[in-house]
């Protein structure tokens, strides 16, 4: 893709990402610290924060993760420059909140929070996972803020909520870029589809500290939060991948029809990316 980039200013997407953040930004002091309610805050909440915080604390070894895999990207790997800076706000903002009302978290826990499991070698998938547990943190945050009454928490996860949704869409962007770039396109969009049947068939393969979080929290978020993000999810991937999943429980069905589709289609015209396996393995 590098090679191909003759303007870096007009061609890459970071630019204009970029101005869609600067724009959407808030500070740390646009929080009003000074009117926390503390009559408000219960040991409930304050484990609730925690929870978040704790699954909040990913972004370095995610980032370390993907400038490794990305390293040739001049274009995602400087929105994630950007990305990071977001991300580490999100636990910052929760920390002091949690400091305000008393709580002290220790160096041992910012560097367990740190712990990731590393997941794929596939980029799309890697990307589409991140697609997906951005929408899941903004939905979380949206839950969250619309319960608790407490106001300057209440501020806190909305602003996240709003960060959080704006990523997905950055994310996406990389992804539908990954894939149209790919030597096979319909190969990575089996890939996208795969790893959504992955998240919406049940938790347990997942590893993904969001989806641990919303896992902590599920109690917390209800029944109607947790379907409203499944079918946000098959949207946003059914639109990655160019194809309509009505419902979320269809997933498997659509992945498997696609599957078996670009199977058939691969018999009668091998693609470019069978063409390099099979040079590969040469
Ligand atoms: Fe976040
Ligand atoms: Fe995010």
């Amino acid at each position: 893709m590098t090679a191909q980039v003759r303007d870096i200013f007009n061609d890459l997407s970071y630019y204009s990402l970029f101005d869609v953040a600067e724009k959407a930004r808030w500070l740390m002091r646009d929080v009003d610290w000074e009117h926390i309610d503390k009559s408000m805050v219960t040991p409930a909440l304050i484990e609730m924060v925690k929870t978040i915080t704790f699954g909040e604390l990913t972004t370095y070894s995610a980032t370390r993760s993907f400038m490794e895999m990305f390293e040739d990207d001049i274009d995602f790997t400087q929105w994630l420059a950007v990305w990071l800076y977001e991300e580490t706000k999100h636990p910052h903002a929760l920390t002091k909140w949690l400091a305000m009302n008393g709580v002290q978290l220790s160096g041992q826990y910012l560097m367990e929070g740190r712990t990731i499991t590393p997941m794929t070698k596939s980029r799309t998938e890697m990307l589409t996972f991140n697609v997906i547990s951005e929408i899941v943190a903004g939905n979380m945050y949206l839950a969250t803020s619309e319960s608790v009454s407490e106001p300057v928490l209440k501020d806190i996860t909305a602003k996240l909520a709003k960060d959080e949704m704006r990523h997905s869409v950055g994310f996406e962007n990389y992804t539908r870029r990954t894939i149209a770039e790919a030597a096979d396109p319909d190969y990575e969009k089996t890939i996208v589809l795969r790893s959504a049947w992955v998240f919406l068939q049940g938790d347990q393969f997942i590893n993904h500290p969001v989806f641990e979080t919303v896992r902590n929290l599920n109690a917390i978020l209800g029944d109607t939060v947790i379907k409203k993000i499944r079918k946000q999810i098959v949207s946003r991937i059914g639109k990655l991948a160019g194809v309509d999943i009505p419902e979320p429980e269809q997933i498997y069905a659509v992945y498997s029809q696609f599957k078996a589709d670009y199977r058939a289609k691969r018999k009668t015209t091998p693609s470019k990316h069978a063409d390099m396996a099979a040079a590969a393995a040469m």
